[in-house]
């Protein structure tokens, strides 16, 4: 063990460790992306292992792929598994009809196609995470590389004319260069503070040339599984309408806990 999980992190665990219960022998399974999403890879693997779990895993990036495969899920592609039971990722922010800012990852295209091609998405997250309105996040906007400026400069204009706070965007970096995705692409981050109509937002976003995806996840979660960092969980399932407490035992002498670099 590497040293004392923080609150945040023992959030993060308690909600994926519950989150886990939704898989089953034989399902195929969205495998999310992010700090918490590994903390769910790395209890499915344990399952596995330990327990004789059988289901397959189509992963939502090249990261969550090579973590799936050393924990010992066997990993499919999506194409190969058609459609899925279940996706279970983590997200950016959430809010009361548990719409999702998502991406902060940079796996946001991904994590849509998978998630929209399930029979359910399931969202863990620390409270943290909930908001009642979404923008405080930066919105990550997928991009092609070509011409990005020109993208950037009409995403910036046609926010002029939505219902938002702000209208700067930058270009997510990775050192001195451009953050580029698993596709190719490059990241817009738009700093718009507080989204009105999260909705049209979306659907406008994705109409424009060179706009390849955006981070706004609307009507796809189906449940959030929420976790505190003293063990507590609370499961908000939108479809039933029913919300349900509990709390997790956990002990950090477990082997999940020995390594918690994502
Ligand atoms: C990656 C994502 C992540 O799910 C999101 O950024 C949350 O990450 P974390 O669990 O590390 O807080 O959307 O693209």
């Amino acid at each position: 063990m590497t040293g004392e999980l923080s609150p945040i992190d023992k959030a993060k665990f308690v909600a994926a460790k519950r989150a886990a219960d939704y898989v089953e022998d034989g399902m195929r399974v969205g495998l999310g992306t992010g700090s918490t999403a590994a903390w769910l890879v790395r209890c499915l693997g344990e399952q596995v292992r330990d327990g004789g779990l059988r289901f397959k895993g189509v992963p939502t990036s090249t990261r969550t792929a090579q973590l799936a495969r050393e924990v010992g899920i066997e990993v499919i592609s999506l194409d190969e598994a058609k459609w899925l039971d279940v996706t279970i990722d983590g997200a950016d922010e959430f809010d009361g009809d548990l719409n999702l800012i998502k991406g902060g990852g940079g796996a946001l295209l991904q994590e849509k196609i998978v998630a929209t091609a399930s029979d359910q998405m399931v969202v863990i997250a620390d409270i943290g995470k909930e908001v009642e309105h979404l923008g405080s996040f930066p919105l990550p906007v997928e991009l092609i590389p070509f011409g990005w400026q020109t993208t950037q400069a009409l995403v910036e204009e046609t926010l002029i004319s939505m219902d938002v706070l702000g209208r700067q965007s930058s270009l997510r970096m990775n050192g001195e260069r451009p953050f580029i995705t698993d596709e190719g692409n490059y990241i817009l981050d738009l700093h718009v503070q507080r989204i009105g109509n999260p909705r049209q937002l979306s659907l406008v976003m994705n109409q424009m040339p060179g706009v390849v995806e955006n981070g706004l996840f609307i009507d796809i979660c189906d449940a959030v599984v929420i976790g505190y960092g003293d063990g507590r969980v609370e499961v908000r399932d939108i479809n039933e309408g029913t919300v349900e407490q509990e709390r997790l035992d956990f002990f950090e002498t477990d082997n999940l806990f020995t390594d918690l670099a994502d």
